[in-house]
């Protein structure tokens, strides 16, 4: 044990140093060779400890994860076919990974096989399917097509269907929509966000009433605007409605919202039913109470206790925003566009926390990218909420300790 972590820590540091060294020199050999990998493989030739091999195995893939178009060091199909023979799953899954990463078409089809394979483990299927996603083949979408039908990686594929521009792919996903779970559908939101011939299509099913109103968040009506496509916008009014109010009208709503929170008016409130709207509206970015996401800030210990702070907040997200809460917004030279918070970031690859999911991009990759003004915490969250449940949700908020969720069907999913 003491000796794997010996041998683990200075390895990220090699990796990363010598990453950088060589893309000073020539960033195109960089991007094709990895001679900075050879004494790790002949490390892993010679070794049989398989907490160091594993170890080494890590640090290589974290260091390349993400990349595209690297070409296996000298030696390596002798430790791949050495290593995929180990006892141990998680160095046979990560050699897999690896050789796939440095475009093995036997590892690429290996890896295949057990995405798609029903009786593997669950997640070894979905591994197998992200390191696909990341690799991105040219004939890996008829498989993100058909899991579409598979339980257990529907939400893989609904997410990794996202890298590939298909015209098929939104009727495939919008057909199914009414099966999914609730995180199903914020994955299949999301894709069909990301380029505008999907996102019309959403639409189009959200005006026909295959998909409610409400599971088009505010953060991902603002990201359909942000293609400035004209058509697309106005469809987006019509079908949605618009995001922003103007200025004199956010005042006139929170002095139309304020008696709505008022001590008095809040003892009269639900707070079970407060934490559902909460779970369906917040959750996916906020902790409460110790559940929730960790995107935006834990909710828990913030000025919550005051009910006029948190209405001016929802109302007007972005009028203040922490500088490291602005939001990036990232188009691919194959024309998807994410946004989210900047994760990590080296002089190959950015990595993106969206909404949903952890996005990483090749830099190649990147078309464009901007800071926006805006924070990630969307505009127009009240906007769907009635009156009893904005006094719910901002009696949950504001009140203290959890309380049970109410028992509903919906609810069990998440
Ligand atoms: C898409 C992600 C996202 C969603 C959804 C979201 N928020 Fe936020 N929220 C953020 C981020 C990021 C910040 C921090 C940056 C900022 O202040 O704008 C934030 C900030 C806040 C703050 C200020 C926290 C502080 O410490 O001052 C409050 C309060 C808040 N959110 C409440 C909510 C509530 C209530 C909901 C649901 C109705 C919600 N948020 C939905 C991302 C989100």
């Amino acid at each position: 044990m003491k000796m794997s972590l010996l041998v683990f820590l200075p390895l990220a540091s090699i990796l990363g140093s010598a990453v950088r060294v060589e893309s000073k020199q020539d960033r195109a050999i960089a991007r094709t060779q990895a001679p900075t990998l050879q004494p790790l493989v002949r490390l892993l030739a010679e070794i049989d400890d398989p907490a160091v091999q594993l170890d080494v195995l890590r640090g290589m893939y974290e260091a390349l994860q993400g990349r595209r178009g690297v070409r296996a060091p000298e030696g390596w199909s002798g430790v791949y076919r050495k290593l995929a023979a180990s006892q141990n799953a998680e160095i046979r899954e990560k050699v897999l990974q690896l050789s796939v990463l440095f475009g093995d078409p036997q590892a690429l089809a290996a890896l295949r096989r057990t995405a798609e394979d029903v009786r593997a483990d669950v997640s070894a299927r979905r591994n197998a399917l992200q390191t696909l996603v990341e690799k991105r083949p040219d004939d890996l979408l008829p498989l993100l097509q058909k899991l579409l039908d598979d339980r257990d990686m529907r939400g893989s594929a609904l997410r990794g269907l996202a890298v590939y521009g298909d015209p098929q792919t939104p009727s495939l996903i919008l057909e199914r929509y009414g099966k999914y779970t609730d995180a199903e559908k914020l994955d299949a939101v999301a894709t069909l966000a990301s380029r505008p011939a999907y996102a019309l299509a959403l639409l189009d099913a959200m005006e026909k009433g295959r998909v409610p109103r409400r599971d088009l968040s505010a953060f991902t009506a603002r990201q359909l605007l942000a293609f400035n496509d004209k058509r697309l916008s106005e469809r987006l009014t019509k079908v949605w409605g618009s995001i922003r109010p103007p200025s004199a009208e956010k005042t006139q709503l929170l002095a139309r919202y304020k008696p709505l929170v008022m001590p008095d008016a809040l003892k009269k409130a639900d707070r079970k039913h407060g934490r559902s709207l909460f779970s369906r509206t917040c959750a996916s970015c906020h902790t409460l109470f110790g559940e929730g996401g960790k995107i935006g800030p834990d909710l828990t210990g913030s000025q919550r206790a005051n009910p006029e702070y948190l209405l001016t907040k929802l109302l007007d997200p972005s009028a203040v925003v922490a500088r490291d809460y602005q939001m990036t917004v990232v188009t691919t030279k194959s024309g998807r566009v994410v946004s989210g918070l900047v994760k990590a970031e080296n002089d190959k690859t950015l990595t993106l926390q969206t909404q949903n999911e952890i996005v990483r991009f090749d830099k190649t990759d990147i078309e464009d990218r901007q800071k926006s003004q805006q924070s990630m915490m969307p505009d127009g969250l009240l906007t769907p909420l009635s009156a009893s449940e904005l006094r719910d949700l901002i009696a949950y908020l504001s009140g203290s300790g959890q309380v049970p969720l109410p028992i509903a069907p919906s609810d069990k999913a998440k």
